[in-house]
């Protein structure tokens, strides 16, 4: 088997003793018993589970034939959704392709431009995004498993209307591919009315955990990702995180860990990275935690910080601050050697900088990982680690995997329903009461 991805607490260790930890793993093999037999809280929607070996592949066939199509005819994909409709596969697209890959640079593969949209209601993003396709060939994947949501409900108004003036009802209908539940919804009754050819988010699946499906699948096909290594990843991801033991399986682990901390007041976890491209994956991270663990008053807050970046920022607070931090470190192990950057030696050496001359921005990136790691946790942060060994399609499926399976065992020990999300409806009613009344006067 490949190298895996892996878990450390070695610069944790003194912020917790030994026999607490224990005492968690009974609790920990009763949530994994709920989360694998569907008996817990919301355990209708744990398909993911099992999801790397039980997706249909006649419809997975058909997201590489479509991508394929898309990525041959497109110069721009939009990627039309919210929360976990669009969050998963930004993720995998910024940790995975180039970091300028909406550019013609040496390092772009053939692949559209590919933007984002109906994640907000800003005007100003929009107008702008509309002028930017204008001349372009635009394909649309709109993506919303109940078929209601708002904003991407909003957004996808404004692209049919472009697509239906530019290219004529028959030939918008070629363009447009809609991610959505198989038999219920807005969306689902107008892609049938307009003959869409549609992907199914599967019932058992909420969009936070959906990366996986055709929700995440199709948008990464189009840009060029090997989904068949991914699902590789999410696939041994499963038995890497399979056991129902702390000791024996890492996402289980850190679950523990991170509500150890949470009941010693360690109410924030920072999700730290060294590397641009996986801000997004935690962004990803901080909706699949935030809405599947705070609720009835509960729930640790999950932040993500950019370092070395944010060390210049926030770095004071996390040093400093108030104590009711912990951090987990995403770090890739292996950089990407074909992207690497070495010191250059300057004469004059003005900066000083010439002792460095030779080594790589990625040795210094790692030094600097180690400096902030050993700096906040002598500062009172508990520092956890995720090893990523390399920011591979494979990989990413292992990830994703790792941190759904620690989130569903998390919220069962946290003792709420980590698979719905009630709280997202009252902003909602608000809105609604607010338009309708804006429409009235
Ligand atoms: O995790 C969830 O279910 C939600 O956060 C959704 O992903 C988000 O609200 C978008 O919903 P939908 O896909 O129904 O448009």
């Amino acid at each position: 088997m490949k190298k895996q991805i892996s878990f450390d607490c070695i610069q944790a260790e003194d912020f917790f003793v030994q026999h607490e930890l224990e005492k968690m793993a009974p609790k920990v093999r009763r949530a994994h018993e709920m989360l694998h037999a569907g008996t817990g809280p919301g355990g209708e929607y744990t398909g993911w589970v099992n999801w790397p070996e039980t997706y249909d592949s006649e419809e997975y066939a058909r997201i590489k034939h479509v991508g394929a199509v898309i990525r041959e005819k497109a110069e721009v994909f939009i990627v039309i959704g919210v929360g976990g409709s669009y969050l998963g596969s930004r993720a995998a697209i910024e940790m995975l392709c180039p970091a300028f890959h909406n550019k013609k640079t040496k390092f772009q593969h053939k692949a559209p431009e590919i933007y984002f949209a109906g994640h907000h209601i800003s005007s100003s993003y929009m107008s702008q995004l509309l002028h930017l396709v204008k001349d372009k060939e635009v394909y649309v994947n709109v993506i919303s498993k109940s078929g209601t949501t708002f904003e991407p409900a909003l957004a996808f108004r404004l692209f049919r209307q472009l697509l239906e003036k530019r290219y004529g009802k028959e030939e918008a209908r070629k363009r447009i591919f809609a991610t959505t539940d198989k038999k219920q919804g807005a969306l689902k009754e107008l892609a049938d009315q307009e003959g869409y050819e549609t992907f199914i988010v599967p019932d058992n699946i909420g969009g936070r955990y959906s990366v996986l499906t055709p929700v995440g699948l199709l948008p990464m096909a189009v840009a060029g990702i090997d989904l068949d290594a991914v699902l590789a990843g999410a696939a041994d991801a499963m038995e890497l995180c399979g056991k129902p033991d702390i000791y024996d399986n890492p996402s289980y682990y850190y679950a523990a860990l991170r509500n150890l901390f949470y009941s010693k007041g360690k109410a924030i976890e920072l999700l730290v990275s060294y590397e641009p491209s996986l801000s997004s994956l935690a962004e990803w991270w901080k909706q699949l935690f935030g809405e599947s663990e705070g609720k009835d008053g509960k729930g640790l807050f999950p932040a993500s910080m950019s370092f070395s970046t944010d060390l210049h920022s926030l770095g004071q607070y996390v040093q400093d601050g108030r104590r009711h931090l912990f951090a987990t470190t995403l770090w890739i192990e292996t950089p990407n050697t074909q992207a690497e950057v070495i010191v250059p030696e300057i004469e004059d050496n003005l900066d000083g900088l010439n002792y460095l001359a030779g080594t790589s921005f990625s040795e210094i990136n790692r030094k600097a990982c180690e400096g902030a790691i050993l700096a906040h946790t002598k500062g009172g942060v508990p520092n956890l680690r995720i090893n990523i060994p390399e920011a591979t399609p494979y990989y990413f499926g292992q990830v994703v995997y790792f941190f759904e399976k620690a989130c569903g065992v998390s919220g069962h020990l946290l003792g709420v329903n980590p698979f719905d999300q009630t709280g997202v409806e009252a902003y909602k009613q608000n809105m609604m009461r607010l338009l309708n009344r804006l429409s009235i006067f």
